[in-house]
């Protein structure tokens, strides 16, 4: 069954096309990362503008590069929650029109499941039960999964997202958009002890970063002996190229140990064979190394490679697949809602 997967709710357009549920026929993303990171982050309407440029060429590439004919298509799925309004509604107009010229099944797939999907690819096949850690620009979850295609949230963030986070502790120090990427490499120079950052006391399993946040914030402050009424973006002129490897350094050791704790913690509550990462933050080599280390005489651990963590096609039409064989029914494309949020999945 060949799946064409569309993903537009940041600021990738991407399609790719997945033979059942596994294998990548093609995967074509284009990224929007040069036109936002002089903004230092997403500008909604010029990620609109952009996806209504790059749909049509990149779902033409990605039949092209499979060496396939829409006619080859067996349903075509898309992301219609949650994201940026107007970047879903382009991604999603395109499907539902391909879908409606063409006659071929429509499957609205919602993005975390699509990211937890991604671990199927590249001819994995992880076992349940399962516990995945969705850790996104928008999303920090632990959902626990008992067989395909059922999700339940037994832990989430009470305020920012760990790749927020990521993306804000980067422009206090200075580096680029997005954050993730700019803080691993930074850390890389850096020594994670240098700096003692708070773990947040929250109950059960759910999360709070904000603090971890303003503790980096005011951690600055203090070491440049400057008044904690300095605004964040004038404290980066003052940091030398050690104290910001040093910073960055600390704060992912800090967010990658916060993350293993509460896994560990859910393991303890729930019988669970594998572990698996999933979005964008799953890229970071230093929380995969502590996933190993951490997991890997316990349970099976899982994450994408690297390309495939952050937002692509090939994972939509991953899930879908395993939602049809789960029996889900197509959808009508006209009959088609798109939300900015939405916590069922
Ligand atoms: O899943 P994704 O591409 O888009 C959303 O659904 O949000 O995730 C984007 C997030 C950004 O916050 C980015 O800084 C973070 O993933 N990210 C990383 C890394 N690569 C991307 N965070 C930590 N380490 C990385 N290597
Ligand atoms: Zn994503």
């Amino acid at each position: 069954m060949n799946i064409l997967g569309i993903e537009s709710s940041c600021d990738e357009t991407a399609a790719a096309i997945v033979q059942n549920g596994s294998q990548i026929l093609s995967n074509l993303v284009v990224s929007q990362i040069d036109i936002h990171a002089a903004y230092g982050g997403v500008i909604p309407e010029i990620a609109a503008r952009s996806h209504i440029e790059a749909i049509g060429p990149v779902i033409r590439q990605a039949l092209l590069n499979a060496e396939l004919t829409i006619k080859d298509i067996d349903a075509i799925a898309v992301t219609h929650t949650p994201g940026l309004i107007g970047s879903l509604l382009i991604g999603t107009l395109a499907a539902r029109t391909i879908a409606i010229i063409n006659n071929i099944p429509f499957y609205p797939t919602h993005h975390l499941k699509s990211h937890i999907y991604a671990n199927w690819l590249s001819g994995h096949q992880p076992a349940f039960p399962l516990l995945a850690a969705v850790i996104s620009g928008g999303h920090t979850q632990i959902i626990y999964m008992e067989h395909h295609n059922n999700f339940k949230i037994v832990g989430t963030t009470r305020d920012d997202a760990i790749g927020e986070c990521f993306d804000k502790v980067a422009k206090i120090l200075g580096l680029p958009y997005p954050g993730g990427p700019s803080i691993s490499k930074a850390a890389t120079k850096g020594n994670p002890a240098r700096y003692k950052l708070p773990i947040p006391k929250v109950d059960n399993l759910d999360f709070s970063f904000s603090g971890l946040k303003t503790a980096v914030l005011r951690t600055i402050q203090k070491e440049l002996s400057l008044p904690i009424t300095t605004p964040s973006y004038e404290l980066q002129e003052h940091l030398s190229e050690y104290q910001i490897a040093n910073f960055a350094a600390s704060f992912q050791a800090t967010a990658v140990k916060i993350l293993i704790q509460k896994l560990k913690k859910a393991t303890e509550l729930f019988p669970t064979k594998s572990i698996l990462l999933a979005g964008g933050v799953s890229a970071n080599q230093a929380l995969r190394t502590e996933l190993e280390r951490s997991f890997n005489n316990t349970h099976q651990v899982f994450f994408p490679e690297p390309k495939l963590s952050t937002d692509n096609g090939a994972m939509v039409a991953s899930a879908a697949y395993y939602s049809i064989q789960a029996g889900e029914e197509p959808t009508d494309p006209y009959e088609l809602d798109i939300s900015p949020r939405s916590v069922i999945y």
